[in-house]
């Protein structure tokens, strides 16, 4: 006879960790690194909501490895994300959107795991208070790369190796997930095993398990492109743009939905169904998403919802990155949506 479940057992983050632990899914190591990811994630939401109180909106006045003016919760996110990871003693390198090249830990004395992240996603709505969010992605340790690297190696020795521990593709995740900010604190996590969520209650500061196993609907008649760069797509996009517009037979076009950050679009996205796209275009051929800690995690969790991540020829997790923090353009989502840009794209 199945246990009722009574009303008040709630499931905690924590609590769903050690049960995939328990079932063999991830290791005590990674149990530990997760858990201080989420650690991470709750003390920027903290930070992100109090942005304007304690005068953090605003720019740091730094321009970071991407070219962009870093705002100033930009580097604290990065600095919270490295802490924790840190701390965990189980992160062997770090590869994040802040840091120009991957970081190997020293402070690591068993797990050794590859860990990347976006740690503010999204940073240019936070002035506005509009939903950011934070992505990341866990590989498996990758020892041979720092092994007979010599006693005492140079900075640029390690991080050449460390930059070769990093890029792997995305096939090889053991697990992704992001934190939103926004009118809830919602943590999304895969193993490898489905998509599960969590809402943060602040009343006690844990992320309770909301909902499980989610699938996104095959298709949905929802678009999130910034369609400002339209005329520098080409024109096979552009004919797919027309098309979703076009209100045909069903006497309904698609809807339009930007938020301007990946995490809000595509958590939207993944519960309503419907396409994410961020297309190359005549000034970058290879669009504005990177491809390890944006692109391949995103993928990864899609994936594992029944859906679709396409850099608009192949399949996301399938590119393997030469470069931690090389773009690629992506369409993610429905299955049925991203099969449909893709023709279009043939
Ligand atoms: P980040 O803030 O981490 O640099 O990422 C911003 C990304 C993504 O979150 C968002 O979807 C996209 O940039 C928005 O770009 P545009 O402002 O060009 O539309
Ligand atoms: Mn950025
Ligand atoms: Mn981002
Ligand atoms: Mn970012």
């Amino acid at each position: 006879k199945a246990k009722k479940k009574s009303s008040y057992e709630i499931e905690t983050l924590t609590h769903w960790l050690l049960k995939q632990e328990q079932n063999g899914v991830i290791d005590s190591e990674l149990t530990i690194v997760l858990s201080s990811i989420s650690t991470a994630c709750k003390q920027i939401a903290s930070l992100v909501q109090r942005a304007n109180i304690s005068n953090l909106t605003g720019v740091q006045g730094a321009v970071n490895i991407q070219g962009e003016d870093q705002k100033k919760l930009d580097v604290i996110s990065n600095e919270v994300f490295s802490s924790c990871l840190k701390s965990s003693g189980r992160t062997g390198i770090i590869a994040s959107e802040e840091e120009d090249v991957p970081v190997a830990v020293e402070e690591s004395f068993s797990g050794n795991y590859v860990v990347v992240f976006d740690p503010l996603d999204g940073s240019s709505n936070i002035d506005a208070a509009v939903s950011t969010g934070s992505i990341f992605g866990v590989y498996s340790p990758n020892d041979e790369c720092l092994a007979d690297i010599g006693d005492n190696p140079t900075l640029d020795q390690v991080t050449q190796r460390c930059v070769v521990g990093v890029c792997q593709p995305g096939n090889n995740l053991l697990a992704a997930g992001y934190c939103m900010y926004s009118s809830s604190v919602i943590f999304v996590i895969t193993v490898g095993e489905g998509v599960y969520v969590f809402t943060l209650d602040p009343m006690y500061g844990e992320f309770v398990l909301t909902s499980e196993k989610v699938t996104i609907p095959r298709s949905g008649k929802i678009y999130s492109f910034n369609e400002g760069n339209y005329q520098m797509w080409d024109d096979k996009l552009k004919k797919y743009m027309d098309g979703l517009k076009d209100p045909g037979t069903s006497g309904k076009p698609y809807s339009a939905r930007y938020i301007g950050s990946l995490v809000g679009d595509f958590h939207r996205t993944m519960l309503y169904g419907g396409i994410y796209g961020y297309p190359g275009d005549a000034k970058n051929k290879n669009g504005k998403l990177r491809l390890l800690y944006e692109c391949a995690p995103m993928s990864f969790i899609v994936e594992q919802a029944g859906g679709k991540g396409s850099d608009g020829r192949q399949r996301v997790l399938d590119i393997l990155p030469t470069e931690i923090h090389q773009r690629i353009p992506l369409y993610i989502g429905s299955v049925e949506e991203v099969d449909k840009v893709e023709k279009f794209l043939a």
